[in-house]
């Protein structure tokens, strides 16, 4: 089955899309085939709707109506420009824009609440094709976290037979996929490790006067310092504290969070270099941490993927807090490191498609493995 999978994260940059040949019907006999790949940036005006919508300005509903519909377009477009190099494909599926997200508060009835923009059924519509959305909803609904959704995909693509490894996506929000080596016959585990490029790309913007978005290959920070006692403060932020399974957003590591990193600041007097290698190394420290605290060893190889995996200082920065762990990236492995996220929403939409279940309640928490994803007919 020829299958287009469709997302775009917390950095709000474009839309990533991916298209597959999938086949196999269980997820332990899956065959991924990549054909290619593209990302199609957000017009300007769109991106700062949706920024602003994600930063909780208010929103009537005919606005939230139409901002959804313009997400959807813009996905449905995308969709297109690899239906154009490569025909048609049998099924679509989407992420959707993430606007909002609350991990669920442990309260009876408390459960998560995860919204994102950019509806199913319209892309189903555009382009005239079956379209899996809303992938969400049903793990949050059997209490889980709703997120991250891709470790069950890394597990087929990435688990190593005899090492461990950790595959760490650096979006605008790192996540980690605890993939044990096949022979431990441990569990799959994932979740938020917290900041990866959304601070530096606040910071960019801010020294840049906005004529720059994200510090390219982390040449800016790396004429810089890291502070460390700024980023020992902010390693103190109670999400580090929290036991996985354990997810957040641009609402914990977003503009409130900078302009607090601003403060703090100001008694260092930094330069823009110091700082943005003092965010970058927060982020880097953050990692290794959250791997020392939560995994029972550290893993064999560490395989980065996402934009921040083209940012060489911050990888620079992550091997020298995981010395004795190979960095490298999902490509030396075989899985377009730019295009993995999307590949999973491919995945994802399949395995929805043949009423397989999507999540691992390992990793989100929730009480049972269930199918997810909203199947919209054109
Ligand atoms: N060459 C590069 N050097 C440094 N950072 C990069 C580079 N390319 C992309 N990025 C970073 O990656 C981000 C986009 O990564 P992506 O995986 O799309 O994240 P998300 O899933 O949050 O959208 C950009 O905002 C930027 O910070
Ligand atoms: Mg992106």
């Amino acid at each position: 089955m020829r299958v287009i999978g469709l997302i775009s994260g917390t950095s709000v940059d474009g839309i990533d899309a991916a298209i597959a040949d999938i086949e196999g019907t269980t997820a332990t006999d899956l065959r991924v085939t990549v054909l290619g790949g593209t990302t199609v940036a957000y017009d300007p005006t769109l991106r700062e709707r949706v920024l602003a919508a994600c930063a909780g300005h208010p929103l009537t509903l005919p606005e939230l109506a139409a901002l959804d519909d313009a997400i959807a377009a813009t996905f449905a477009a995308a969709a297109h420009t690899l239906t154009t190099t490569y025909g048609a494909v049998d099924l679509i599926g989407s992420h959707g824009q993430t606007v909002f997200h609350r991990p669920p508060n442990g309260r009876v009835g408390g459960l998560g609440y995860s919204l994102q923009l950019g509806r199913g059924e319209v892309i189903a519509r555009l382009t005239g094709c079956t379209t899996a959305s809303n992938f969400r909803a049903a793990d949050i609904a059997a209490g889980g976290e709703g997120a991250p959704l891709v470790p069950p995909v890394d597990g087929v693509l990435l688990r190593h037979p005899t090492r461990d490894r950790c595959v760490q996506n650096l979006g605008g929000i790192g996540n980690v996929t605890v993939l044990p080596a096949r022979d431990r016959d441990q569990p799959i585990r994932g979740w938020d490790t917290g900041p990866s490029n959304s601070l530096i790309d606040l910071a960019v913007q801010h020294f840049s006067d906005g004529t720059q978005s994200y510090d390219h290959n982390g040449e800016w920070a790396a004429q810089g310092s890291p502070c460390l006692p700024l980023v020992e403060t902010w390693m103190t932020h109670p999400y580090f504290e929290q036991t996985p399974p354990k997810s957040t957003g641009r609402e914990l590591f977003g503009w409130d969070f900078f302009a607090r990193c601003l403060r703090d600041a100001e008694p260092y007097a930094l330069s823009a270099a110091d700082m943005l290698a003092t965010l970058t190394e927060f982020t880097a420290v953050s990692i290794a941490s959250e791997y020392r605290r939560f995994l029972p060893r550290l893993p064999n190889e560490v395989l980065l993927c996402g934009g921040g995996s083209r940012n060489a200082y911050l990888r620079s920065r992550i091997q020298a807090h995981l010395p004795d762990t190979t960095i490298t990236t999902t490509d030396e492995a075989g899985v377009p490191a730019d295009l993995k996220e999307a590949i999973a929403f491919a995945v994802l939409a399949y395995w929805r498609y043949h009423n397989l279940p999507g999540n691992l309640p390992s990793v989100t928490g929730a009480r049972q493995a269930v199918c997810l994803g909203d199947l919209h007919w054109p």
